[in-house]
């Protein structure tokens, strides 16, 4: 089809030219580009020559020459791979728009997903291959809290959805962890709207910097993978401007991303992509968006409404849809006018996308330039949880007895559409090996043994999954293999030191439980760390643990046992080496965690309505937590968590002086807060500071903090200090009162905490705003119609 429309075009360029016509600039005689001049009205053009979609200025002549037809059938997107609508020339893209040649409108491509480009990495008849990249996962990403290296993940990975002749990035994702469980948080960065949205402005600009688009979902409060089609979001108009939305609006603002996806969800009662206050009273209103907005896949119930709503794409569409949406605007339910609105959006990034401009592209993207950024991101992204008397790093002399199936089977991603074909993970063991590391050979043997038996057998059998080859694969867990204590004691008697590994995989489609093996470590697990770490510390040798998982599991109640714990994530395809990166102290850590670790399940503020009601199969999910998400709820309720959001260790130490504000703390429209960080330790590093603020208490309560600015030092040498410098505005600190539809920061006095974590604050500094000051009225939208009995501190 490209190269059928690219045939066509260069036809049409050659007419032109015998003719005399321009397919360039403003003086394409049919009026098609006469911008300068005003649209065209249809009457006035030149019927024998039909507009084409050349630039942007010749958008309005060209949709004034399409028939409905046309427009119903652009407005719905084509591709599901094995549907019987068109195959996509990208193997594994799984949509795009249809292209329209007699208008000159190419086809677009879509491909997920937030670790980086989905595709399929082979093609039948042909011996090359196309793999990707696959980066970490996004809750590992903004535990970098460098928004730098996402910008570098960005251009890496846009530049294979160019190279690779696709338009369309389907990501960053950046749904709010508001419960543990949620199976796809590996594919969102973090509890904080701030955080979220600074992360996702950084990868769009990276990827956008390529000249491909990049789209941000699900927009909005797509929370839960359990009945995720259907179930129905209750929210306050407070929490979701203050944290569901926040993150979006930042993203926005900060980034432009050309496009949108709509969430499959309800939104106080209407789905997602049907609901016109959401697409288009706040985001085209509220926040002037100007890209345009898709369906996620399948959802909703009636193409027309979507339409109606602002919802510019239905993908991946049916041809039915089409049909629907032009006999509305025949039979008048439908303004064409909003069709031409959401035809108009559409094209507006079509003649900026890479297949309008005919870009060759290379089908050889530098994969091992991207395997280098993915492999940092990977290390910088790693929390450093515990390391009681320098456990870590490692010496080099040090002989490693390596402990659990996840250092053979490391996990590189979530699966489903957050998936990456890449064309390979390291594992932990191999990573191990490359970093020159001795380690106990007859143990890593035994695991491989174990793991290759299993796999033989039917239940434990990699299958491809029911969503199709390229959808991630179903991969069932395989039990940690058990270990007799004579056993163990007779490998402690053969190493140094004892390194256990902990996998879990989560993915789209089904929520995360509270059970062994999930949340919950397995007996057998358990029995691991506990009988490991006795033989190890009877010998006075140390035991560390590598969690390589994609979010939280229960750590209070083993954590006393072992010495060191790093938190490795889901770190992509680099995995193995990355984390010998950290654990040879080649990487010095500077992750901090972006989501709060709990002690126990029930601690969440979210854990008595996730994932709704009826419990049985849920239809609606009321967020009574309200405004206390994560740290919001753990500081203000005062519930310790295991590891609170922010926390990470390091291998040097910082020290925080000198912490200010400016303006001998008057607040006026803005204040800068400072804070010098010195490197008091041996080695160097780099540390993640935080900027929380707590807001006085007024006509609206506040959380206790709230991250308001983050930043991180560049690699601080040993004795090395720098000053850092954030500037708030009177929208960074302002709350939303729903009543007057207001962000306003209300008078009394504020504190400003810097710290290392939200439990960790290393100096405090105060300003004051005399009066209240309202920052922006905003639409009044989005008002639950269900009473919601909110958690108050009242
Ligand atoms: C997911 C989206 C994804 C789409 C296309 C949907 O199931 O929710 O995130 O982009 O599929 O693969």
């Amino acid at each position: 089809m490209l190269k059928k429309m690219r045939k066509r075009r260069r036809q049409l360029t050659s007419i032109a030219l015998a003719t005399g016509i321009a397919l360039s600039g403003l003086n394409f005689q049919t009026g098609v580009l006469a911008a300068e001049q005003g649209a065209p009205k249809t009457e006035q053009i030149n019927q024998n020559v039909v507009p084409q979609l050349v630039d942007k200025a010749s958008i309005d002549a060209v949709i004034a020459a399409m028939t409905v037809e046309e427009k119903a059938k652009l407005v719905v997107g084509v591709g599901m791979p094995g549907m019987t609508i068109p195959k996509l020339p990208v193997q594994g893209a799984v949509g795009g728009t249809p292209a329209i040649e007699r208008l000159g409108i190419p086809a677009m491509y879509y491909a997920d997903g937030p670790a980086g480009l989905r595709i399929s990495p082979t093609r039948p008849g042909e011996s090359k291959t196309y793999y990707t990249t696959a980066f970490p996962i996004a809750t590992s990403l903004a535990s970098t809290w460098d928004t730098n290296v996402v910008n570098k993940v960005g251009q890496a990975q846009g530049n294979e959805v160019k190279e690779y002749g696709v338009d369309v990035l389907l990501a960053p994702a950046l749904n709010l962890h508001r419960n543990i469980l949620t199976g796809r948080n590996f594919e969102y960065f973090s509890e904080d709207p701030l955080i979220s949205g600074k992360m996702t402005a950084a990868l769009v600009n990276g990827v956008q910097s390529n000249g491909v688009g990049a789209t941000i979902k699900h927009f909005v409060a797509n929370n839960q993978e359990t009945n995720r089609f259907t179930i129905d979001t209750i929210v306050s108009e407070r929490a979701l401007r203050e944290l569901y939305l926040k993150g979006f609006e930042i993203a926005v603002k900060e980034s432009h991303p050309k496009a949108v996806m709509s969430s499959y969800n309800l939104l106080n009662g209407t789905p997602a992509s049907q609901n016109s206050e959401l697409l288009t009273t706040v985001l085209r209103g509220d926040w002037r968006y100007d890209g345009y907005v898709m369906t996620d896949w399948f959802a909703g119930t009636d193409p027309v409404a979507q339409m109606r709503a602002g919802n510019d794409q239905i993908m991946p569409g049916f041809p039915q849809s089409s049909e629907r949406i032009a006999n509305a605007v025949k039979d008048g339910s439908l303004d064409e006018k909003l069709l031409d609105r959401n035809v108009k959006n559409i094209l507006n990034f079509v003649v900026e996308s890479p297949s309008f401009k005919n870009y060759n592209h290379s089908d050889n993207p530098d994969l091992q330039a991207h395997a280098k950024v993915a492999r940092q991101a990977a290390a910088d992204g790693m929390v450093l949880l515990k390391n009681d008397q320098k456990a870590l790093p490692l010496k080099k002399e040090n002989k490693v007895a390596l402990f659990g199936t996840a250092q053979i089977e490391t996990v590189k991603g979530g699966t489903g559409s957050g998936d990456v074909n890449a064309a390979y993970t390291v594992s932990i063991v191999d990573g191990l090996k490359h970093a020159g590391y001795s380690l106990h050979k007859d143990l890593v043997n035994q695991y491989s043994n174990y793991i290759s038996e299993l796999r033989q057998m039917e239940q434990y059998k990699i299958k491809p999954s029911p969503w199709g080859e390229d959808f991630g694969k179903e991969i069932p867990v395989i039990p940690e293999m058990v270990l007799e204590t004579n056993q163990i004691e007779t490998i402690e008697g053969e190493s140094d030191i004892g390194v256990i590994v902990i996998g879990r995989n989560s993915g789209e489609g089904v929520d995360r439980q509270n059970v062994k093996g999930d949340y919950l470590l397995t007996d057998t697990e358990k029995a691991m760390i506990q009988n490991v770490s006795k033989a190890y510390h009877d010998a006075g040798k140390k035991v560390a643990v590598v969690l390589n998982i994609g979010g939280p599991v229960e750590i209070a109640s083993w954590r006393d046992q072992v010495d060191s714990i790093l938190l490795a994530w889901q770190p992509g395809q680099e995995a193995g080496d990355a984390v010998a990166d950290v654990l040879t102290g080649a990487v010095n850590p500077s992750g901090k965690l972006a989501t709060t670790f709990p002690v126990k399940y029930e601690d969440v503020p979210s854990s008595e309505n996730f994932p709704g009601t009826p419990a049985e199969n849920p239809t609606q999910v009321v967020y009574e937590e309200d405004i206390y998400v994560g740290y919001r709820y753990y500081s203000t309720f005062d519930v310790k968590p295991a590891y609170e959001f922010g926390y990470g260790l390091s291998y040097t130490n910082f020290d925080y002086s000198n912490i200010r504000v400016n303006q001998g703390g008057k607040f006026k429209d803005q204040i800068t807060v400072f804070a010098n960080i010195k490197n008091t330790g041996k080695v160097s590093g780099k540390e993640a500071v935080q900027v929380y603020v707590s807001a006085p208490d007024g006509k609206l309560e506040k959380p206790e903090i709230e991250l308001k600015a983050f930043g991180k030092t560049k690699e601080l040498k040993p004795n090395q200090t720098e000053l850092l410098k954030f500037e708030l505005n009177a929208k960074d600190i302002a709350s939303f009162d729903e009543e007057k539809n207001q962000w306003i920061v209300e008078k009394g006095v504020y504190t400003v905490k810097v710290g290392a974590s939200s439990e960790n604050i290393n100096g405090k500094a105060t300003f004051k705003v005399d009066k209240d000051i309202i920052v922006e009225e905003v639409s009044n939208s989005l008002v639950p119609e269900v009473e919601i009995d909110r958690l108050t501190k009242k």
